[in-house]
């Protein structure tokens, strides 16, 4: 898609509705996000989130998308420890999940890491830039290569991603100039969040895009729904339906058979003294 410039399609996704509504879009690809631990689990950050809990919802990606590829996101201290345990782990989103591909945050530091997980035969997207895992050496959520420095510490990342054997890279928040310099300078895709429109393909946290998430929005978001309003204002009607007794109607409910509910009105009014029933 690269060679044809074909621009990728990437949503995450952390759900098997999701993932199905994402295949049946006609996505490319699919990341099972660590971003769930603010959009699914309300944490504040991504560093809480476990393997564990990436597997379940990567198997649960897996079953609602089995024809798109998807990516499993490699969370805070799956991978930082040790080639090692990011073998391992990397492996077990293959083994459990049947994940197409693994994703790790880092560019220079974390290319050991890359060249043993490739060296096991798995296939790595890089991720540079903003890298939320390590948001606090970072200063916080910030946008990444807006100095001449910072730009020059991006290309070297790159380079070092590709260089270590990762398949594909994704840039997070950096300008617009440095990502098209970078896409130019790699033979391997480079996607973009937030990194601008001259990328091999785009991707875009789905709790954002649909307005699941509202605590906050990045800047390079677009929102393309409202579910999180439509959702409240339809629990909203809920909660005033039943405490006025106007749901359930007539059409949801499962009537008796009549002539069994004939036989079941006898038996109810033979029981009354015993059992102390009432008029129905
Ligand atoms: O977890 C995630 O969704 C990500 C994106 C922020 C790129 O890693």
């Amino acid at each position: 898609m690269k060679q044809r410039q074909d621009p990728i399609t990437f949503i995450t996704s952390y759900d098997y509705p999701t993932a199905s509504f994402a295949e049946k879009a006609g996505m490319d690809m699919i990341l099972v996000g660590d971003s769930l631990g603010m959009c699914v689990y309300g944490y504040d950050g991504t560093m809480p989130v476990t393997m564990d809990q990436m597997i379940v919802h990567s198997e649960a990606v897996r079953r609602g998308a089995p024809n798109t590829f998807v990516i499993g996101d490699m969370p805070f201290l799956s991978y930082q420890t040790s080639d090692e345990a990011a073998v391992v782990n990397a492996g077990r989103f293959f083994k459990e999940a049947k994940v197409d591909a693994v994703k790790l945050e880092g560019g220079v530091r974390v290319a050991s890491r890359i060249l043993a997980i490739v060296d096991a035969g798995m296939l790595v997207m890089g991720h540079i830039g903003l890298t939320p895992q390590s948001s606090s050496q970072l200063g916080g959520f910030k946008a990444q290569g807006r100095t001449l420095e910072s730009a020059k510490a991006q290309v070297e990342d790159a380079l070092a991603v590709q260089e270590a054997g990762a398949a594909m890279i994704l840039l997070e928040a950096i300008p617009p100039e440095v990502s098209a310099y970078i896409r130019d300078l790699l033979s391997i895709p480079v996607l973009s969040i937030g990194a601008g429109p001259h990328c091999d393909g785009q991707l875009l946290i789905v709790s954002d895009m649909l307005g699941v998430f509202e605590a906050f929005t990045p800047k390079f978001v677009k929102r393309y729904a409202e579910v999180a309003k439509i959702s409240t204002e339809a629990l909203t009607a809920y909660v005033r339906d039943v405490k006025a007794r106007v749901f359930p109607e007539p059409r949801h409910i499962y009537p008796m058979i009549p002539e069994e509910l004939s036989k079941f009105k006898e038996w109810i009014a033979s029981e009354k003294g015993k059992r102390g029933l009432q008029e129905y």
